[in-house]
């Protein structure tokens, strides 16, 4: 089974480049899989349903959803059904630029994950340790704690975690493939002992390349990438997908 790749768009893009990439990868055959997910900025999700991917077993993802699960007076905000609504099928949750620059804390984050559930979305949780927790060797004891707030959660359902180090993402440092593994195999069993009844990957994201990604794709037990820069850059898009 090929493994997942989520390209995680961020805040880029336009209508032109929207039309243009996803035109193309419709129709390729290493990009035109179901294990392909991209997450775009949200106002261009719906055109991308309708108009580009009607043929195309691509599925979309959105970088975010509201810790408010209701309908209501909560200006700017958008929740899970609204998403399910626009054809989204996973959300992006806990991604670390959300945790530093908007500040987004553990409880929040358990919600998002909550109402995800409740939509019936598959939360792409993020977690991940910065450059102090690798250097002073605190690093599973930091992802185990972003991690243990899962366990407030009921009913309980498919899940994505990725393994992002912060030192990682947008900065072209990649740990060595032995540190991913260590890590991923670290999120696997601490999720198989606690939510083993449902279906669990573990992601890496973090300078992931067309160059490198054949190597990290080939790690035991690691069920795909997520992409940030990479995932603009067609050519190296197409490169990534072909590994999978
Ligand atoms: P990067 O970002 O691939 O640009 O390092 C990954 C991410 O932010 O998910």
């Amino acid at each position: 089974m090929k493994k997942l790749v989520i390209a995680n768009w961020k805040m880029n893009g336009d209508l032109n480049k929207i039309n243009a990439d996803l035109g193309y990868y419709a129709n390729l055959p290493d990009t035109n899989g179901s294990n392909v997910i991209l997450a775009l900025p949200y106002i261009y999700i719906v055109w991308a349903k309708q108009r580009l991917l009607v043929n195309s077993q691509i599925k979309l993802a959105a970088q975010d959803l509201s810790h408010y699960r209701n309908c209501g007076a909560y200006t700017g905000k958008i929740n899970g059904e609204m998403l399910k609504d626009a054809g989204v099928e996973y959300v992006i949750i806990g991604h670390s630029e959300r945790r530093s620059l908007i500040g987004e804390n553990g409880p929040i984050l358990i919600h998002k994950v909550r109402n995800a559930f409740d939509s019936n979305l598959t939360p792409i949780f993020c977690v991940g340790e910065p450059l102090s927790a690798r250097s002073d060797g605190s690093y599973l004891q930091f992802i185990e704690l972003q991690l243990s707030g899962l366990e407030d959660i009921q009913n309980f359902k498919d899940i994505i975690i990725a393994y992002e180090p912060c030192w990682s993402i947008g900065t072209g440092k990649l740990p060595t493939l032995a540190e991913i593994q260590e890590v991923t195999n670290f999120i696997n069993q601490y999720m198989q002992k606690r939510f083993g009844y449902v279906k669990i990957s573990v992601l890496y994201g973090g300078s992931v390349t067309g160059q490198n990604a054949r190597d990290i794709l080939s790690l035991n037990g690691l069920g795909g990438v997520l992409v940030g820069g990479s995932s603009l850059k067609v050519d190296d898009f197409v490169a990534i997908c072909s590994k999978a």
